[in-house]
């Protein structure tokens, strides 16, 4: 068992990235700084790639996780295809690596008829909708361009997962998918588009789901769903069953991921092996929880203080660098980069930003050794839906990003500029 993501682990009191203390990387790039582990992320893909090798399967990451341009190249150039919900990210898909467009699949409830173009000229591999609209804007596109869809429709199974509410998809009442039962005519409507070609079925039931029960159910009525397809005479070469598999967030409760993955591939697996020969090939969609561990944010201790009987570390990270503890109440694990010996006191405080809101805090009533200004702390398993959710509240610039592989260093990401805010914008009156 692994008491903490190995990407980021303490030799000497220093927490190091791989070979990297990350004081150095705080000094050189400043804070703050998101820290990604090059090798973790190759061997969390390698290691569920490996859990599903009994099959015929693509892993599509999920781009919407972390999009950076090397962590694209790098899950690429591992044989990686992509999950995309936008033009931008099919064109993040192209610059990392042209020869991935073939291997996309475009999910999402709102894809326009720009983006579906872009797409088709792209030849991705297949459109999952998600509507009968989005069912005719596409086969009006297809016809346009004379170029062929392949399509899958996201069948929402109405399987409940154990996870928030903002991120649990699979349920009858959510905007995700169709429901299950439209689904037959839906693809028979499919097949009469003389540009469209009905190549799949796909769900995705919620993201940070660590139990898996709930995929496996999911892929269960799929597979009834495939078995009643083929019988009114539709080909169903690929079955994507999404992403959604979690992490575990705190150290003291690590998670063996060889052991899990392995597991939820036999859920997913298991149901599927039913259809036998006809079995489709099996497209996932994993994001978390192959960037998740492999990244860190770190940020600079500016202030100490008290209000009441509470204290806060002000740190210079903030909601909008990390929304996840804001937005999902998520608890990610924040550790001093630097032990001190011998160890300071502990105390209880809440980590919090500089933007003007109470709901800016990375975490709350958190016990720490006491830290003074200039020290660093890094906040763990950021690596997913962090610098992807960042925004410029309270006009603030997105941090830089930097991918180590050994004690090798990149920065993948600049700092962003004033400059680069303030361009897309006219003082005009
Ligand atoms: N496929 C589809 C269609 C999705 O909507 C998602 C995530 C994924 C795949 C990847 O799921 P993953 O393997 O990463 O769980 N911002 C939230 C998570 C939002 C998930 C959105 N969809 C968070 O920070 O927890």
């Amino acid at each position: 068992m692994l008491a903490r993501p190995p990407a980021f682990l303490y030799k000497k009191n220093d927490l190091c990235c791989e070979r990297v203390p990350l004081r150095k990387l705080a000094e050189k790039f400043g804070t703050p700084l998101y820290v990604y582990s090059a090798t973790t992320i190759r061997e969390r893909y390698e290691t569920l790639d490996k859990a599903f090798r009994a099959v015929p399967h693509t892993l599509c990451y999920s781009v919407k996780a972390n999009a950076n341009l090397s962590i694209l190249r790098l899950l690429a150039r591992l044989g990686a295809g992509f999950d995309i919900v936008s033009g931008g990210e099919l064109e993040r898909v192209r610059v990392a690596r042209k020869s991935a467009l073939k291997k996309i699949v475009f999910s999402g409830v709102g894809k326009t008829a720009v983006e579906m173009e872009q797409a088709l000229r792209a030849g991705i591999l297949v459109f999952n909708l998600e509507s009968e609209g989005e069912l005719e804007v596409l086969a009006r596109c297809a016809a346009k361009l004379r170029k062929t869809a392949n399509v899958a429709f996201r069948v929402n199974p109405d399987v409940p997962a154990e996870t928030h509410p903002y991120i649990s998809t699979g349920l009858r009442e959510h905007k995700f998918g169709v429901p299950i039962s439209a689904a037959r005519e839906l693809y028979r409507r499919a097949s009469t588009h003389k540009y469209l070609h009905v190549a799949g079925v796909s769900l995705h039931i919620g993201s940070q789901i660590t139990d898996v029960a709930p995929f496996r159910l999911a892929i269960e009525r799929a597979v009834e769903l495939i078995e009643q397809l083929n019988e009114d005479g539709h080909t169903i070469k690929f079955l994507d069953a999404g992403g959604g598999l979690g992490i575990s967030y705190q150290s003291a409760n690590p998670m063996d991921f060889a052991d899990y993955a392995q597991r939820y591939a036999e859920a997913i697996t298991g149901p599927f092996k039913k259809l036998g020969k006809s079995a489709p090939h099996l497209l996932l969609e994993p994001g978390r929880s192959i960037v998740g561990p492999a990244g860190a944010l770190v940020t600079r201790v500016l202030y100490q203080k008290q209000n009441g009987n509470k204290n806060f570390t002000i740190v210079d990270a903030a909601m909008n660098d990390l929304i996840r503890p804001s937005l999902y109440g998520a608890k990610h694990e924040i550790v001093p980069i630097r032990l001190s010996n011998p160890t300071p006191p502990v105390v209880r405080a809440d980590i919090a930003g500089p933007i003007c809101e109470t709901g800016d805090f990375l975490a709350r009533d958190l016990d720490l050794p006491a830290s003074a200004p200039g020290d660093y702390l890094c906040v763990l398993d950021a690596g997913a839906y962090g610098m992807s959710l960042a925004s410029n509240y309270n006009t603030r610039m997105r941090a830089a990003e930097v991918l180590v592989e050994g004690t090798r260093v990149r920065l993948v990401r600049r700092r962003e500029t004033l400059r680069d805010l303030l361009q897309t914008e006219t003082a005009c009156l």
